[in-house]
């Protein structure tokens, strides 16, 4: 179910709509069909096949899917097409803030002034009589001083300007303090400190270095937690606490738990459990998954019994599942060159604790536990389907109404259809609703927009199969198969990555290269592909190069019958229906048509292809 995110655009842009702008499409049958804008034409022989997304010209020979018809017709490279298009298609493109020198060294310089502050808060904390309070906390909470030093933990002591005089003494520029959210402008002019009488919490990016802070009154008070304001080098919800002491942890057990809050992270790492990280109490962000994801697919949220507190965390999960799916997204950086950056899928299950505990007091009064509760863990959708129709009174149509449109886009994102259905029928019992109605609400059209309609399983995935298959081939045997190279008709290749792939196989100055040299010198988003294909081939025991060359070959004419069959039944349901209403003109130019794609066959396919004798003996057949 891996799903690339050229894939994802492919499947999200409508060939039709796009091709549609530029030529004039009449519906035939399955298909559309206008005069081809690649070469001058009286009668229609260009036809888009909206089933596979893929286009092709019967006088030109021209074809491909929705990036090289976008190259071709905007004359641009495969970047750019794909850029635009996805784009069109609302696929999000994550963008890389730029980072021009002058800003790098401003962000540099921000983070500096955090880690000043985090020194200074942990000696007050460690060391100094104004840190007293802090140390009590930490006896109170019993966190060892391990645990202290090893999370940078420190204590902003009471008063206006303990911080501000450090800096002072620091050279550091208060109003760059201010910027970094450390210190705060006095309306009369001055600065003071931010945080005063709070127990500190250095927030760190994943390389630990230390962005930004949250600070827990001492006591009673509000607000309870004062964190960093969101600067050019905090973002609340792109990080995750402690993922810098947790990431080898995470990779060792290949599992995340998240939990809520700082507290209860630092727990868990005291007491042996360092693959926890604390999503800092809110809504967990797509952002956070993807850091996590990073160290490992299997992510647990761990989350207090309250529903409240549940939901808030929940919330975007749903939204995030079609990305979750993806392996890759194209991000453009600052030129606008898009690479791929690789995310992995996640499986997010989530564990419920038990009521009236939060994961702090749950280790510290029963550590071997821990491990039991997160093996509760159950996968998202379960939850969230239990989580909203818990305690709901059969007889309150109102409220069964609101839960199942909640619902509904998240049952809707379910790409199995047998797992779907198996939810549809765990609503409809809970809600004590018919199956059919359930199956109504999922199967009305999306509103959002989030959840793309996806083409069934069709002749499509077995033909980007032999496709794949014989660039894998290619690629990986390099002398053996150079001359079927040069040989595979471009416009067959439907893959508009494939295609640039090619182009850099055939070229002679390479020749020498193996594919690991080839791959190295892609551009990302190329290599990541080639990458796949690959590995799709699988360990490929040496005496497979061998037969290399044959498989080749084999590949290829699969490729070929496989076109040249899709375009003979569209051609032959073209005739029937010429037939049918009579249309003498219309005959004449689709037997040229067929004769001339059996010429085009004969050419890039000649015979011995058995498989081409096999369809022209019995064109009907299919
Ligand atoms: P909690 O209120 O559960 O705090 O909020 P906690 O971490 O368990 O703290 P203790 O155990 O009461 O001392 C969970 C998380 O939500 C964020 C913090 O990241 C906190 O750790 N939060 C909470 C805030 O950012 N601001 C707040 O005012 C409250
Ligand atoms: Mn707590």
């Amino acid at each position: 179910m891996a799903r690339d995110a050229v894939g994802d655009v492919r499947d999200r842009t409508d060939i039709v709509d796009l091709i549609g702008q530029y030529v004039d499409l009449k519906k035939t049958g399955r298909s559309f069909k206008g005069l081809c804008p690649f070469h001058q034409e009286k009668t229609p022989s260009f036809i888009v096949f909206p089933d596979s997304g893929n286009f092709h010209c019967f006088g030109c020979g021209r074809g491909g899917d929705a990036f090289t018809f976008y190259m071709d017709v905007e004359r641009v490279e495969f970047r750019e097409a794909l850029q635009e298009l996805a784009k069109r298609a609302g696929v999000e493109l994550r963008s890389v803030p730029t980072v021009a020198p002058e800003e790098d060294a401003r962000r540099r310089h921000l983070i500096e002034i955090n880690e000043v502050a985090a020194r200074f808060y942990a000696h007050v904390l460690d060391k100094s009589q104004a840190g007293t309070p802090g140390r009590t906390v930490m006896a109170e909470r019993a966190v060892s001083d391990e645990m202290r030093t090893r999370f940078g933990l420190g204590y902003a002591p009471e008063g206006w300007s303990h911080l501000l005089d450090h800096l002072r003494t620091r050279g550091v520029d208060p109003a760059m303090a201010v910027e970094a959210g450390l210190l705060s402008e006095r309306d009369g002019g001055g600065y003071y400190d931010k945080f005063r009488g709070r127990l500190m919490f250095p927030i760190r990016d994943r390389d630990g270095q230390t962005v930004g802070f949250g600070g827990r009154i001492v006591g009673e008070g509000q607000p309870k937690y004062l964190n960093s304001p969101q600067t050019p080098v905090f973002d609340k919800r792109s990080l995750l606490y402690g993922l810098d002491l947790a990431k080898d942890a995470i990779r060792q057990r290949d599992q995340a738990v998240i939990v809520e809050g700082y507290m209860d992270a630092i727990a868990a790492h005291q007491f042996g459990h360092a693959n926890v990280v604390a999503a800092m109490g809110t809504a967990l962000t797509e952002a956070q998954v993807a850091a996590v994801s990073r160290h490992s697919r299997h992510i647990v949220l761990a989350l207090d019994a309250d529903t409240a507190g549940q939901m808030a965390m929940l919330r975007g999960i749903e939204t995030m599942r079609e990305t979750l799916d993806h392996d890759e997204v194209p991000v453009p950086d600052a030129r606008g060159v898009i690479h791929f950056e690789r995310r992995l899928k996640a499986h997010i299950s989530v564990a419920r604790l038990p009521s009236g505990k939060d994961p702090d007091e749950l280790i510290r009064r029963d550590p071997e536990r821990w491990p039991s509760v997160v093996a509760t863990a159950r996968p998202f959708i379960d939850f969230m389907i239990e989580l909203l129709t818990e305690g709901i009174d059969p007889g309150d149509a109102a409220r069964k109404s609101t839960v199942l449109a909640e619902l509904a886009p998240v049952l809707r994102s379910l790409p199995d259809r047998v797992v779907q259905a198996h939810h549809i029928g765990t609503v409809a019992r809970r809600l004590s609703l018919d199956e059919r109605v359930v199956l109504g609400e999922v199967r009305r059209p999306s509103t959002s927009g989030t959840v793309a309609s996806r083409p069934g399983p069709s002749m499509t995935s077995t033909r980007r199969t032999a496709e794949s298959h014989l660039m894998a081939l290619l690629l990986r045997h390099r002398t053996q198969t150079a001359e079927v190279a040069a040989r595979v008709p471009d416009q067959d290749i439907l893959d508009a990555r494939n295609r640039e792939l090619l182009r850099v196989l055939r070229d002679p100055e390479i020749a020498s290269l193996d594919a690991e040299a080839i791959v190295a010198g892609l551009d990302d988003e190329l290599g990541d592909h080639a990458e796949s294909l690959l590995s799709a081939l699988g360990q490929d025991p040496g005496q497979a190069a061998a037969h290399a060359r044959k498989e080749a070959e084999q590949a290829l004419l699969t490729l070929g019958r496989e076109r040249l069959s899709t375009l003979m039944r569209h051609l032959q349901a073209s005739i029937r229906e010429a037939q049918e209403s009579q249309e003498a003109d219309g005959m004449a130019s689709l037997s040229g048509q067929i004769a001339a794609l059996y010429d085009r066959h004969r050419r890039f396919y000649p015979p011995p292809s058995p498989y081409f004798r096999d369809i022209r003996d019995e064109p009907t057949a299919r």
